[in-house]
């Protein structure tokens, strides 16, 4: 083989090198970029200074708010140290996993044809004997349904299905559940529907009424609860939050203006620092355009993800309790906000740890109480935006 091969391996060699050296250059500079973009998250100034020690629920209660937590029967019912913290922080329950369809070791529709209220009714009991409000979810959701769902639910028999359900565990529970969570992350932009729904499997075999289907059947089951649409990606100064939240808006107008009997608006806020930009104007002008449509709103499923945060616990706290006092500092200021509910209270039983954990496999810090049940920063945020909110 003659020099020109050889010259032309070289040069190949040469380029594919001259390559990844720049490729090495852009990842580096894009490590830097976002190391500079965490960074400038977090201000070493912000003390979260609360005063005094009286707990979460009495801070909210005294403005005219809830403050709950979401917790799973296993949590509550085996750790004492975590019961305590909730019967001490807490004026609201909702159950993670019990009152979905298919959730957890023991669930609520173990057949087409039973239902198991065992762990639902530890729950409801349990908040009954500690003078806590509960809060129902969810009745309507794509995901969460059981294994026999796919193959037994038809076109024919959906809108049995979906009846004999909303009716016989909102009648079981009727006038003990404060709201329920109706129908839950039904706009799902990436489906690119016009009306901006999910192909959700109840929309394929229901048709869009499936929503408000669901409302009356509801509104029929217990007339004593606040009957609530829930759905994510709601927060930021992000396109796609914004077209979000028109479509979410879109849908409330719209069932309001068919006298579907729905009365709030849950907004989950599963936040995550770094990549996104958090807007407080932009979160009020939301929040204003749904109290316009005559609906409360609550803050459903609160907690905010670390696992782009440094690793530096103080560094990591101090921008996770930023990020609270700054989104609830801005929804609280709406009074039609009635609740925050964080989705978890102790990092100990977070669902972040299992889907959302980091890289450097560090436990996860996003509630108001750590793995000992201490609080951290963050109830010092919460604290501070319940004790600056306007009262209700
Ligand atoms: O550990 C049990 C296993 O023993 C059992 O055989 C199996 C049968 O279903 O369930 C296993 O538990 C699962 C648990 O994750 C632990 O892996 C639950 O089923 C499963 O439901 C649970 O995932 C939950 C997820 O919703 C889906 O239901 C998460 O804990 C929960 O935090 C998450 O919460 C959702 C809200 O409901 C809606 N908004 C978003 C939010 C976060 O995804």
């Amino acid at each position: 083989m003659g020099n020109n091969w050889l010259l032309s391996r070289r040069r190949i060699f040469k380029l594919g090198l001259g390559a990844l050296t720049g490729i090495g250059a852009v990842v580096a500079a894009k490590n830097i970029y976002w190391s500079q973009q965490i960074q400038a998250l977090d201000n070493p100034n912000r003390t979260f200074i609360a005063s005094g020690k009286v707990s979460l629920k009495e801070r909210a209660a005294a403005k005219g708010l809830i403050y709950g937590t979401a917790v799973r029967y296993p949590d509550l019912s085996l750790d004492v140290k975590l019961a305590a913290s909730v019967a001490l922080e807490c004026g609201m329950l909702v159950p993670e996993w019990e009152l979905k369809w298919f959730a957890g070791k023991q669930p609520l529709r173990p057949s087409p044809d039973s239902f198991d209220f065992q762990m639902g009714d530890w729950m409801v009991n349990y908040a009954k004997t500690h003078d806590l409000l509960f809060r129902g979810h969810t009745l309507v959701w794509h995901e969460s349904l059981p294994p026999w769902f796919r193959n037994t639910v038809n076109r024919q028999n959906a809108r049995e299905f979906l009846a004999q359900h909303i009716k016989t565990v909102m009648q079981h529970y009727a006038g003990k559940i404060h709201s329920w969570d109706v129908v839950n992350e039904a706009i799902n932009l990436g489906d690119n529907r016009s009306d901006g729904l999910r192909t959700t499997p109840w929309l394929k075999l229901l048709g869009t009424d499936y929503i408000d289907l669901a409302f009356r059947l509801a509104a029929e089951s217990d007339p004593q609860t606040l009957l609530v649409y829930n759905d994510f990606g709601l927060d930021y100064d992000t396109p796609q939050d914004e077209a979000k939240r028109i479509a979410v808006l879109k849908l409330l107008e719209k069932l309001k203006s068919k006298g579907t009997p729905i009365h709030a608006l849950g907004i989950q806020a599963h936040l995550l620092p770094g990549k996104n930009k958090f807007n407080q104007e932009k979160l009020r002008r939301f929040l204003r355009d749904v109290a316009s449509l005559g609906l409360k709103i609550m803050i459903t499923e609160m907690d905010v993800a670390d696992k782009d945060l440094p690793v530096d616990i103080k560094i990591r706290d101090r921008i996770i309790a930023g990020v609270y006092e700054d989104y609830l500092s801005a929804a609280l200021d709406e009074k039609a906000v009635i609740a925050v509910i964080t989705w978890g209270l102790s990092d100990r039983n977070s669902w972040l740890s299992e889907f959302q954990p980091r890289d450097d496999h560090a436990p996860v810090r996003p509630l108001p109480l750590d793995a000992q049940m201490q609080r951290k920063l963050v109830w010092n945020a919460i604290a501070r935006a319940f004790d600056h909110a306007p009262k209700r």
